[in-house]
């Protein structure tokens, strides 16, 4: 893996901290130094720790899969749910072995679940083991926590500044062909459910110009598909002096020169304009691929989750967007077992999954986040309760997957190729979002070509290159 952006207007004091670190592990003898990072929850975390791997090879650190022979291995945690942070735990724990072993490796956490001052704190107290730990703004400083921790103490950084965004850090991108492009950071929404809000801080959009310089940059490297991050990419340039928005910034990277397309994520549906769904339609490099979560069927449990939009409003968004987007395909988030509902709310979202038809979905058990509304408010359904709810809503998901699979049969879509599968086909995805498999050749990865979707098998789509 190499760097591949270029680095010149990275911070300079960064820039010298990163030369001293390397000088420091030269100078005890650290040959080849080795970095392993371990990346949990969403797409945001994954873009940011590319940004992290492009610092770590800035200080000379090359990256390894095999954490048994790191001299620095990160995590970057995920808080949005229970589970999440469970895992985490186990996995830093088994680092204290590591150390044993190799005393110049420096172990760090990092990322959501370590901006929360209670987590951090426990990771510093009762992890002695953890040399960094850094919330989800301060990333750009890591050659400065590095050359700290090399020449001193262990280090704690959790300030949340708001209102800035550092640019310019290097990025090593863990592929060649899909990329992720951050077009903002943080959330205002403070859906009561959710912990993100606190823990990335208030909503902040990137300079468009910024934005479309690192898409060009990814056009010209090769890339084929950019997929816009942000918790709610719809309300991009809002509160700026710009005046961009997210409908002008899509026609902006639209205009791009090169063969490539655009995916883009999430979008809320409070935000989601007409203009918008215009702009979708009329660039021809978007893809007719829209994830708008709803999360709830009920409009009374919309309301308590501090949604913004009620089950019909969704529900027209959908009619408006089919209106000009035919054919486009959704995907959807929704939580089950949110405090206060009942069974007869759970029905209205199996009714609107009925309803609206959705490509897949992520469903996900309500899981209480200290510090949130919903934390304390009364939630009498059981568990197990909510369990058989979820897997009533996958099954009646499961059903509607395989007739819109089987709609597709015959039709024909353009498909990026990604990969060879072990029997010898090409898969890739489609401008919308189902993933198809055929007979190809090896020369096709990382190019589009035009398949005619032939039958569905075993949650499969196949078809044939059309000539
Ligand atoms: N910004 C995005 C989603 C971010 S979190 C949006 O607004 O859609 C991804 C998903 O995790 C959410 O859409 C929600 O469905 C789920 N989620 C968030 N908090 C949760 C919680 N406390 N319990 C269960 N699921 C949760
Ligand atoms: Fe969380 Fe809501 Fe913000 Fe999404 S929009 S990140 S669900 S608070
Ligand atoms: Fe998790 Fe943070 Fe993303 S809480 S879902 S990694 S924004």
């Amino acid at each position: 893996m190499t760097l591949n952006e270029k680095t010149n207007n990275y911070l300079p004091e960064q820039c010298a901290y990163a030369k001293r670190v390397q000088a420091i592990l030269a100078e005890r003898g650290v040959q080849n130094p080795q970095a392993h990072i371990v990346t949990f929850g969403c797409q945001q975390n994954v873009s940011d720790s590319e940004r992290i791997k492009g610092m770590l090879l800035l200080c000379g650190y090359s990256l390894t899969e095999d954490i048994t022979k790191a001299d620095f291995i990160l995590f970057n945690t995920c808080a949005v749910r229970g589970h999440a942070e469970d895992r985490v735990y186990g996995n830093v724990g088994a680092t204290k072995k590591y150390k044993k072993a190799n005393p110049n490796l420096l172990v760090s956490v990092c990322g959501c679940m370590a901006q929360q001052q209670s987590v951090a704190d426990k990771f510093y107290k009762s992890y002695p083991y953890v040399d960094i730990v850094f919330g989800t703004q301060q990333h750009h400083r890591l050659p400065e926590f590095i050359y700290r921790r090399l020449t001193s103490k262990r280090v704690y950084e959790l300030t949340l500044d708001n209102a800035n965004i550092v640019e310019h850090v290097p990025i090593s991108r863990d592929g060649t062909l899909k990329g992720w492009l951050p077009i903002m950071y943080g959330c205002n929404n403070f859906c009561t459910y959710c912990i993100v809000p606190y823990v990335r801080g208030r909503e902040r959009s990137r300079d468009p110009q910024e934005i479309i310089k690192e898409a060009t940059d990814m056009v010209n490297n090769g890339f084929k598909e950019i997929m816009l991050l942000g918790q709610n990419v719809n309300s991009y340039g809002k509160g700026e002096s710009h005046g961009v928005n997210f409908a002008k910034l899509l026609r902006m990277i639209n205009d791009i020169e090169g063969d490539f397309r655009i995916r883009f994520m999430t979008s809320h549906p409070k935000d989601c304009t007409e203009e918008l769904l215009d702009t979708i339609r009329d660039c021809k490099k978007v893809e007719r691929h829209i994830h708008l979560p709803f999360q709830s069927g009920s409009s009374k449990i919309l309301k308590q989750m501090n949604r913004y939009y009620d089950r019909e409003g969704y529900l027209k968004l959908i009619a408006a967007a089919r209106e000009r987007l035919p054919d486009v395909e959704f995907t959807s988030d929704i939580i089950v077992g949110f405090p206060g509902e009942t069974y007869e709310d759970f029905c209205e979202t199996l009714s609107l999954v009925k309803e609206v038809k959705f490509t897949s979905l992520f469903t996900f058990i309500y899981s209480p986040r200290e510090g949130t509304p919903a934390a304390v408010m009364p939630d009498p359904i059981s568990r197990e309760e909510k369990g058989k709810w979820f897997d009533e809503l996958l099954k009646t998901q499961d059903e509607i997957s395989k007739e819109l699979n089987l709609s597709l049969v015959g039709k024909t879509v353009r498909v990026l190729c990604e990969e060879k599968t072990s029997e010898g086909l090409i898969c890739g995805k489609s401008e919308y979002y189902s993933s198809v498999c055929f007979e190809g050749s090896d020369d096709m990865i990382g190019n589009f070509v035009a398949v005619r979707i032939e039958k569905y098998h075993n949650n499969t789509l196949y078809g044939a290159v059309i000539n």
